[in-house]
């Protein structure tokens, strides 16, 4: 069922800054609802009267939940999620936990996000690993039929960015795992810019691995992130970080790993914004994200008609679109475009242009369930104003 108009009203109302701005930098850092910042400011509160170790115990249960909150969010089991300071280090707390072997493969796409690909670079110079590229058709979607032809017999993963940062493609995650499976290797996938604008189901896309972060389209705090780290697979994974949260000393000599994917984690940590976390994920959870998916989806597809009629070339391509919508000007630089709508308070953001794939630079507006056909109507009057 959508969303009533009653409803976005409600929801709009529970997040005071929609009043003061058009937001549509959702895939930078989206708005935080009341419930959101009223969960972390409490905690807070108790760090500022009792200290952070007083405060932590007090607010124990709150911290807990983060877990099966996430668990649920991903159909996962609460012990299957770690907390992390942002998804860059949540992916290579799982990335690195693999085995690597000089000689090793790694099947990678070229829509990865810059730290995830530095993070390949760090594992080619420091493993000896070798980078495989998917294939892709002109959308920049990747060729699953021809994917199987690049695994050899030394590739031991994929990894798969779902929802690029610089375009509204969607790649095939579940198609892909099934291939990792066939396959039996390991499969690592980047939700960053999905999860909490679409529907995210750990065991609809088979992956071993996820990574996210809190500030985007979940609505959480900066600062938060996460690792989903399938349990049949954890056992193979060597965590590249050790603390005295994610392990137990045994003896001079030995210590052992605690139990699930709390090993991943560290000790010292935010944790209202942990708290905050938790419940950005039970509020996405609560509204539903086949309805927030399918409102996004009607609001950019809304915003990708309006601007095919100015003059700006739509970047977004493929038959299925996320709430990412990006374009360019032939007659104005995107930054002066992003400044211009900044001072009539309406929020986008830059996608820098990239060397290797020859992208160009463009503007990016990223639509939220939160937004409303109002708002769309005054983005794409200012725009007007701005390009003609
Ligand atoms: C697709 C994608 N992956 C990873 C990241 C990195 O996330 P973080 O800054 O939380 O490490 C981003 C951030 O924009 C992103 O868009």
């Amino acid at each position: 069922m959508s969303f009533s108009d009653q409803e976005i009203a409600n929801i709009r109302a529970e997040t005071p800054a929609c009043a003061a701005q058009v937001h549509f930098n959702n895939a930078g850092a989206a708005l935080m609802p009341n419930p959101v910042f009223e969960a972390m400011q409490s905690h807070l509160e108790l760090e500022r009267e009792f200290g952070g170790y007083a405060a932590e115990s007090l607010g124990k249960e709150k911290i807990s939940a983060f877990y099966p909150a996430l668990a649920k969010l991903l159909n996962a089991k609460s012990t299957e999620i770690a907390f992390a300071s942002n998804h860059t280090r949540a992916w290579e707390m799982g990335l690195y936990a693999i085995d690597w072997q000089a000689g090793d493969r790694l099947l990678i796409h070229d829509n990865a996000y810059t730290s995830n690909y530095l993070a390949f670079l760090h594992l080619v110079k420091t493993k000896g690993i070798i980078l495989d590229r998917m294939p892709s058709n002109k959308f920049g979607i990747i060729d699953v039929e021809q994917v199987e032809t690049h695994i050899s017999n030394r590739t031991k993963a994929i990894a798969l960015t779902h929802m690029p940062t610089f375009d509204g493609s969607i790649q095939p995650a579940a198609a892909i795992g099934s291939i990792a499976k066939a396959h039996d290797l390991f499969y690592i996938v980047d939700a960053c810019q999905s999860i909490g604008q679409a529907e995210i189901d750990v065991q609809a896309i088979g992956c071993d691995l996820l990574a996210g972060t809190g500030r985007k389209w979940l609505r959480g705090p900066r600062g938060t992130g996460f690792l989903y780290v399938r349990e049949s697979i954890l056992d193979k994974l060597s965590p590249p970080l050790v603390d005295n949260i994610s392990a137990i000393q045994l003896s001079d000599s030995e210590f052992k790993w605690v139990d699930g994917a709390k090993r991943f984690e560290t000790y010292e940590r935010h944790v209202a914004g942990q708290i905050g976390l938790g419940v950005a994920a039970n509020y996405a959870g609560d509204l539903g994200l086949s309805r927030i998916e399918a409102r996004v989806k009607m609001l950019s597809k809304t915003l990708r008609d309006k601007l095919a009629g100015l003059s700006v070339r739509i970047l977004d391509q493929g038959d299925e679109l996320s709430g990412i919508v990006t374009f360019k000007s032939d007659i104005k630089p995107a930054k002066q475009i992003i400044d211009t709508l900044w001072q009539k308070r309406i929020a986008v953001s830059y996608i820098s242009p990239h060397q290797v794939t020859e992208r160009p630079d463009a503007v990016r507006a990223s639509i939220h369930y939160y937004n409303t056909q109002n708002e769309i109507e005054m983005f794409c009057d200012g725009l007007k104003q701005i390009i003609t």
